[in-house]
């Protein structure tokens, strides 16, 4: 099999929790960000769009340490190459930037080794997502598409897709100002009472029934007691979103770690959901994507 020395990418953005599913539901967004990898004599990054000007053009570039770290994986020593990125996924928003930007490193090295893909299919593939971004929740959905349940046991990270409700729509509003992950992480406390614990796990069951085919379940099953209150002084302008989406009967959480908010807007006129996003703040109105990761 000849080595090909040229793969086009392009991975969805996505969001992870989904209100109560910290840090194991998510589901794929539909706008991509594109990455080509050419094999070359030295490596050359260049970025349009997103993070363009920010992110750094060396071998601590996202896709290159996850594109180094599979070659690494698969035996092979790490050919210089030339990175070209087309970003669409806002940076710092809490719509799965970095976890595509993973993803993108991961299915692109596997696709320039001949065989790449046997070795590494895509239960492995997620396994070393998720150790690269330390949690799973949007890695799984930016691999595999759709809504996904990613957790983690003594073998690593797993995930399983399931059919997402064709019903499901959503608006996706976006603020100007970016949050580090790991500062809204950083929010979070080492331990929760019990009652909240027991009321997310309900809660998150109560989700996937609704995602998977009772959508009017939704306002119920977006309910969190576990993140998104401990993350307000991060974010105050997103919870108050949230508040008062919810309090007008729209089923919205923050979007993964945030600041952006996801409203899930079903039936509803995904047009009045947009008008109700605050000035400065960017409206998206998107399909679930089911197609995850692809090589183009
Ligand atoms: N589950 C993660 C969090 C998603 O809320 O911190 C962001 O990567």
């Amino acid at each position: 099999m000849p080595t090909p020395r040229v793969i086009e990418v392009s991975v969805p953005a996505s969001s992870a929790n989904l209100g109560p599913g910290f840090d194991s539901l998510g589901l794929a967004l539909g706008f991509r960000d594109v990455v080509r990898v050419e094999v070359a004599d030295r490596l050359e990054i260049t970025v349009e769009g997103s993070g363009s000007g920010d992110v750094a053009l060396d071998e601590t570039h996202l896709v290159h340490r996850a594109l180094a770290a599979t070659f690494e994986q698969l035996g092979r020593p790490v050919p210089p190459v030339r990175l070209s990125c087309r970003n669409r996924i806002p940076h710092g928003r809490g719509l799965g930037s970095s976890s595509a930007a993973i993803v993108a490193g991961i299915v692109a090295a596997r696709a320039l080794v001949p065989g790449g893909s046997l070795v590494l299919d895509d239960r492995a593939a997620l396994d070393l997502a998720g150790r690269l971004e330390g949690h799973a929740d949007n890695v799984a959905p930016a691999l595999l598409g759709g809504f996904t349940v990613a957790y983690e046991t003594a073998d690593g990270y797993h995930a399983t897709q399931l059919a997402v409700d064709p019903r499901i729509r959503v608006v996706v509003l976006v603020p100007a100002e970016a949050v580090k992950t790991t500062a809204a992480r950083a929010l979070l406390p080492a331990q929760v009472p019990h009652r909240d614990a027991a009321r997310n796990a309900g809660r998150a069951a109560l989700l996937v029934a609704a995602l998977t085919g009772r959508p009017e379940l939704l306002m119920d099953a977006t309910e969190d007691a576990l993140h998104q209150d401990y993350r307000r002084p991060a974010m105050p302008g997103t919870c108050d979103l949230v508040t008062r989406l919810r309090a007008q009967g729209v089923p919205a959480v923050i979007s993964g770690a945030g600041p952006s908010v996801l409203a899930f807007v079903g039936e509803r006129d995904v047009e009045q959901v947009a008008a109700l996003a605050p000035v400065g703040w960017e409206p998206l109105a998107l399909a679930v994507d089911l197609d995850g990761a692809q090589v183009c």
